[in-house]
C-alpha cells in the first residue's frame, strides 16, 4: 500500500473551518451575510464574552424550508448559485455553501428557522462538532436565529489564539460596521453582555448612516460620483473634509458591489489624494462605493471573500484618484475655529459624539469640531476675497474683516501653500526658476544625510537644488528654487527625512517648503493682500502642504458667545 491516504471527513471539515472561521467576528460576518441574503429587514446580534460564550444572530428574513434544514449544514450546500455561469455573476454575499458547514464543525450550533409562507411551524437543528445532534419541530415567527456556543471547543490550537473579550468585541464591531453602512436601510442592533452597543434604525440616506456609524457631522462629508457608462462602472465617494482627521484608520470603508472589502490599492489611492492636505500620521474618513458588472469582479480569491479582484483595477484607481482630487479641491471647507468654552444647553445636540461605540473607541478626534456656522468653500473664497485687511499680530497672523466673520490667515502656512503649489507647477512643467549663488553656501550634514544626498542629488538638481559635495561632511549649495527663502533649511528637511528613492516630487516639494519659505517678517498691507490673493488662486487654499490650516474663520456668533451676549 502506498503512503497517500484520504483525510477523514472530520479532519477535512476542520481544515475547511480553519479557512472560513478565524474568530467570533468571522462567525458573525458569515451569519449576517446569510441574514442579508435572506432579505432580512431587522438583524439583532447578541454576543457574550466577546463571542466566546455566545454568538446569536436573529433575523426576520425568508427563513429555511423544513426540507432544507439538515442540508444547509452540509458542505457546498447553497441556494445561491447553481451553475458555473452563476459563479461568475455573483449578486449575493454568500455563494460557496461553506459557512454553516464550517461553523458547525468547530462549535455547538442551534439554528431555528421558519420559512416565509410555510404554515407548519418551524424547525430547530442542533449541530455539534459537525455532528447532527437532532432536529425538532418548533413554533416561532418567520425568520432565522442562529446561536453559536463553545467556539473552537474541538480545535484547541485555534482557541488559544482568541484574544481578550474586549479585543474580540472590537473585531466584531469593526467587521459588522461596514455592513450597517452598505445596508443602511436595515435595522442592526448589537448587544454585548446584555448591553446595547448600537441600535441603528433603518435610514433612508446612506450618508446619515455613515455619519452615525463613524460619529461625524454630515456637513463635513463631501460627495462625488462618476459614471462610466461604456464600462458599466459607477464610483461614488463620501469623503471627510479637512475637519475630519483621525489618529487611526478606523473610519475608512470600501465597498465593491455593496460588499465590504479590503483593498490595499483602493485604500492607497484615496489616502494618497489626502496627502496633499493632511499632516503625517493622521487619517481621513471615507466611504468608497465601486459598482461594476458582477462578471468583472472575482470574489472567489480569498476564503473569507473579504478580498476581491477587479477587472481593470488600475483604470478604476486612476479614475477614483481624479474624482477624489476634484471633490476635495473644489468643495473642501476651511478648518473651523475652535470653541473652547462650555457649550450652552441648546448647542449640545450639535456636538459630535459616538455614543454607541464610545465604550470601545478610545481614539479621540484630533480637532474639536464643536462649532456653529460654517461657510462652504465657494462662499468662503468669495467672502475672503472681499474681506478687508485690518492688521496683523506677532508677525504671524493676518486679520481680514468680512462683515459677519473675521478671517485669520496664518502668514507662514499660507506662504508655504503658495510656494508649494508654485514649485510643484514649475517642477511638473520642467521649468524651474533657479536662484544662483555667487559663493556657494556650505551645509554640514551627517553621514546618513550624506548617503541620502549621494543617492539623490540628480533628483535634487531636477528640482532646482544645484549641489556638489564639498568635503566628507558638507554639501555646497550653488543654486536653489526661487521662492525658497532658506535653502539650508530646505535641504536639511529634504535629506533629513531619509531616502527619497520612491518619493514623488510632491513629497520632496513639501519637505522643501517646510519652514523654508518665510521667516516671521513684518508684513505690509500690500503684502498681506498679496498673500491672500495668491492663496485664493491656489488649488487647495485652506491647508498648508503639511496639513495645518492656512485660514480660520471666526464667526460673529463666536465672538458674541465669548462675551456671553
Ligand atoms: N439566515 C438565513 N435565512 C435563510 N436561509 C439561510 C440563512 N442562513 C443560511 N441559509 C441557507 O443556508 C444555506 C447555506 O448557508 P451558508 O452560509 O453555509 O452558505 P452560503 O451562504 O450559500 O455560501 P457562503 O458559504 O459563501 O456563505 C444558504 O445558501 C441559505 O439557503
Ligand atoms: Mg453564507
Amino acid at each position: 500500500m502506498g503512503k497517500v491516504k484520504f483525510l477523514s471527513e472530520s479532519i477535512v471539515s476542520r481544515i475547511s473551518a480553519g479557512e472560513v472561521v478565524e474568530s467570533p467576528a468571522s462567525v458573525i460576518k458569515e451569519l449576517i451575510e446569510n441574514s442579508l441574503d435572506a432579505e432580512a429587514e431587522n438583524i439583532i446580534i447578541e454576543v457574550h464574552s466577546g463571542g466566546k460564550r455566545l454568538i446569536s444572530v436573529k433575523d426576520d428574513g425568508v427563513g429555511v424550508e423544513p426540507d432544507d434544514i439538515e442540508r444547509i449544514f452540509k458542505r457546498h450546500a447553497t441556494s445561491k448559485i447553481g451553475s458555473l455561469d452563476d459563479l461568475y455573476n455573483i449578486k449575493s454575499l454568500g455563494f460557496r455553501g461553506e459557512a454553516l458547514y464550517s461553523i458547525g464543525a468547530v462549535s455547538d450550533v442551534l439554528l431555528q428557522s421558519k420559512a416565509r409562507g410555510f404554515d407548519d411551524g418551524g424547525r430547530e437543528i442542533h449541530i455539534r462538532g459537525g455532528e447532527n445532534i437532532g432536529i425538532r419541530e418548533i413554533s416561532r415567527t418567520e425568520g432565522t436565529t442562529v446561536e453559536v456556543r463553545e467556539l473552537f471547543f474541538n480545535t484547541p490550537a485555534r482557541k488559544k489564539f482568541l484574544r481578550s473579550d474586549t479585543t474580540e468585541f472590537r473585531r466584531i464591531i469593526n467587521l459588522v460596521v461596514p455592513y450597517t453602512i452598505a445596508f443602511y436601510n436595515k435595522r442592526f442592533s448589537l448587544i454585548h453582555n446584555g448591553k446595547i452597543a448600537f441600535d441603528y434604525r433603518p435610514s433612508s440616506d446612506i450618508i446619515d448612516r455613515f455619519c452615525e456609524v463613524a460619529g461625524i457631522k454630515k456637513e463635513y462629508i463631501l460627495i462625488g460620483i462618476r459614471e462610466l457608462k461604456e464600462k458599466d462602472i459607477v464610483l461614488q465617494v463620501f469623503l471627510g473634509d479637512i475637519n475630519l482627521q483621525f489618529p487611526v484608520k478606523n473610519r475608512q470603508y470600501i465597498f465593491v458591489n455593496n460588499r465590504p472589502v479590503y483593498s490595499r490599492s483602493i485604500s492607497y489611492t484615496v489616502s494618497h489624494v489626502y496627502e496633499d492636505i493632511f499632516p503625517r500620521d493622521v487619517y481621513p474618513a471615507f466611504a468608497i462605493f465601486i459598482q461594476l458588472h458582477p462578471g468583472d469582479v472575482d470574489v472567489n480569491v480569498h476564503p473569507t471573500k473579504r478580498e476581491v479582484k477587479l477587472k481593470e483595477e488600475g483604470f478604476i484607481s486612476s479614475v477614483l484618484a481624479d474624482l477624489c482630487k476634484e471633490v476635495l479641491s473644489k468643495e473642501a471647507k476651511a478648518k473651523v475655529g475652535v470653541v473652547s468654552y462650555p457649550e450652552r444647553a441648546e448647542d449640545a445636540k450639535e456636538v459630535v459624539t459616538t455614543p454607541s461605540l464610545s465604550d470601545v473607541q478610545t481614539e479621540q478626534q484630533l480637532f474639536d469640531i464643536k462649532t456653529g456656522h460654517l461657510s462652504t468653500e465657494k462662499g468662503l473664497r468669495e467672502k475672503l476675497k472681499m474681506a478687508v485687511y485690518t492688521g496683523c499680530y506677532k508677525n504671524k497672523y493676518l486679520f481680514f474683516d468680512a462683515g459677519d466673520a473675521l478671517f485669520v490667515i496664518d502668514q507662514h502656512a499660507a506662504h508655504e501653500r503658495i510656494r508649494y503649489e508654485l514649485l510643484k507647477k514649475q517642477w511638473e512643467s520642467g521649468r524651474v526658476e533657479v536662484q544662483r549663488l555667487l559663493t556657494p553656501l556650505i551645509v554640514k550634514i551627517n553621514p546618513e544625510e550624506m548617503t541620502v544626498w549621494k543617492d539623490g542629488y540628480e533628483v535634487l538638481e531636477e528640482l532646482g537644488f544645484l549641489t556638489t559635495r564639498w568635503d566628507a561632511h558638507s554639501i555646497a549649495i550653488h543654486g536653489f528654487p526661487k521662492g525658497i527663502k532658506n535653502p539650508e533649511i530646505a535641504l536639511r528637511n529634504i535629506l533629513g527625512e531619509g531616502k527619497f528613492t520612491g518619493c514623488d516630487k510632491e513629497t520632496i516639494a513639501k519637505r522643501a517648503c517646510k519652514g523654508a519659505v518665510s521667516a516671521g517678517e513684518r508684513i505690509r498691507e500690500e503684502e498681506a493682500v498679496y498673500i491672500r490673493n495668491e492663496l485664493l488662486r491656489c488649488e487647495i487654499p485652506f491647508v498648508c502642504p503639511h496639513g495645518r490650516p492656512t485660514v480660520v474663520e471666526f464667526t460673529e456668533t463666536f465672538f458674541d458667545r465669548q462675551f456671553l451676549r
